[in-house]
């Protein structure tokens, strides 16, 4: 009995990442812009698959499938690119992150409590239970939103924090989400801590006294799911907005800003496909939505998604500047300062500025130019960090969730005061 338990647990798990069997994961390094660009030129032709940005300062991770291998690693050399093999064999790396995963997740079950641990990844579930968690306990300050079900039906939740229920309208307001892009699994925690300090373990009263703060830890809890449960790199919603077998659309190409124009794809098998139109997906509404509804005092929206180390802000698309680029850098600055601070030796040190020129490629309808198009003053991407370990970037190493959390909250301390100070109430 106990061996065919054993035998079908084995059975499970293999059939869990078997879509990529034969997958191999390379560290390409390019130095310069030319080589840069010829790394990207192999993107279609191989089908790559790349587990970051493509710069000319860092190695870049990329998965290719076993047909492409031999005939991707010949180009390399051929553009003169130096690479190694970083997982020789995808799939077993993969479960052995779950592996590390899974015997964590056990030990806090026999724990029990509705808690969020932040030593490893957490299932939904546990979001879900610590959503309604704090707002049971916290009601004078915490409001649970649930304005919507997924496309797969599962409630997409929120907390309103505010010691005055939202009715002191004089208080601006800050809105931060997480979990739009579902394979980067360092976003949502991010945010549940910023709701742990606000409520919880609160070391900067003042946060709570000056703003009301909006969080959405988890705004594509279907794509989180799937990413959990059969396809790790899944960064898409789950919709099935087409005749196309292909489901789901990237959250971040779904905004009505420049919608569908660069760094997007029409094709719905596409990583970056924009959807049917902007809006398609009811993910993005919530959060539209909320923007909307509090924009006359909405001092500062983040959006976290990993990785890369980068504080990202508009104009996304083209490169272009708005007008209040000047405040965007200096208060961008001043989170990455105060992150540093509080990071460790073997973290990248953050780079600030605008998203395209920053992260290197042009994206449409991404929500961190949507808000500021409509109104907000104070707009950013956060790319958290993601170190090497196990499948690396997308799976930061666990041991590191809680450095993440606690780095990133002192930006955010920083960015909330700035935006406080800079905040004048719109119309
Ligand atoms: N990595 C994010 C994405 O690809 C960054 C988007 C930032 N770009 C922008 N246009 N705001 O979705
Ligand atoms: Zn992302």
């Amino acid at each position: 009995m106990k061996v065919l338990a054993i035998a079908l647990l084995f059975v499970a798990v293999y059939a869990k990442h078997e879509e990529y069997a034969g997958y191999k994961s390379y560290f390409v390094g390019q130095k310069n812009q030319a080589q840069q660009h010829a790394l990207q030129s192999l993107e279609n032709e191989f089908q790559l698959d790349f587990l970051g940005r493509v710069t000319s300062s860092q190695e870049t991770l990329v998965l290719v499938k076993p047909e492409f291998q031999a005939a991707f690693t010949k180009s390399l050399k051929a553009f003169g690119l130096s690479y190694r093999v970083h997982a020789d064999d995808v799939v077993k790396a993969l479960q052995n992150d779950d592996r590390i995963i899974e015997e964590v997740v056990q030990e806090k079950a026999r724990n029990g409590g509705a808690r969020i641990p932040y030593d490893n990844y957490q299932p939904l579930s546990v979001y879900d239970a610590y959503l309604d968690d704090i707002a049971r306990r916290y009601p004078n300050v915490v409001t649970l939103v649930s304005p919507a079900n997924s496309f797969e039906g599962r409630p997409i939740k929120y907390l309103k924090i505010s010691t005055t229920n939202f009715q002191d309208t004089s208080k601006p307001v800050i809105f931060i989400d997480g979990g739009i892009h579902s394979r980067e699994w360092i976003s949502p925690p991010t945010v549940t801590w910023a709701i742990r300090k606000l409520v919880e373990d609160v070391t900067e009263p003042d946060l709570l006294e000056r703003f009301d703060w909006i969080l959405l830890p988890m705004v594509n809890p279907d794509g989180y799911e799937h990413s959990h449960t059969s396809n790790r790199f899944w960064r898409k919603t789950r919709s099935a907005t087409s005749i196309a077998l292909c489901r789901g659309v990237d959250g971040n190409r779904n905004y009505d800003f420049a919608w569908n124009t660069v760094g997007t794809s029409t094709n719905p098998c596409s990583d970056t496909y924009g959807g049917p139109t902007a809006f398609s997906e009811i993910e993005t509404r919530v959060v539209r939505d909320i923007l909307h509804e509090n924009l006359s005092r909405m001092a500062l929206y983040l959006t976290m998604h990993s990785f890369g180390s980068m504080i990202l802000y508009p104009w996304g698309h083209d490169g272009s500047l708005s007008n209040n680029a000047f405040a965007l850098q200096t208060v961008g600055v001043a989170m990455a300062d105060e992150i540093f601070t509080h990071s460790l030796p073997n973290f990248p040190r953050y780079s600030v500025g605008n998203s395209l020129l920053t992260i290197g490629y042009g994206a449409s309808g991404a929500s961190e130019d949507y808000a500021h198009s409509i109104g907000v003053p104070l707009s950013y991407t956060y790319e958290l960090p993601g170190l090497n370990a196990g499948m690396n970037g997308f799976i930061l190493d666990p041991r590191f969730i809680e450095q993440v959390c606690r780095e990133t909250w002192a930006g955010i301390v920083v960015g909330a005061r700035r935006a406080g100070d800079l905040f004048v109430p719109h119309p």
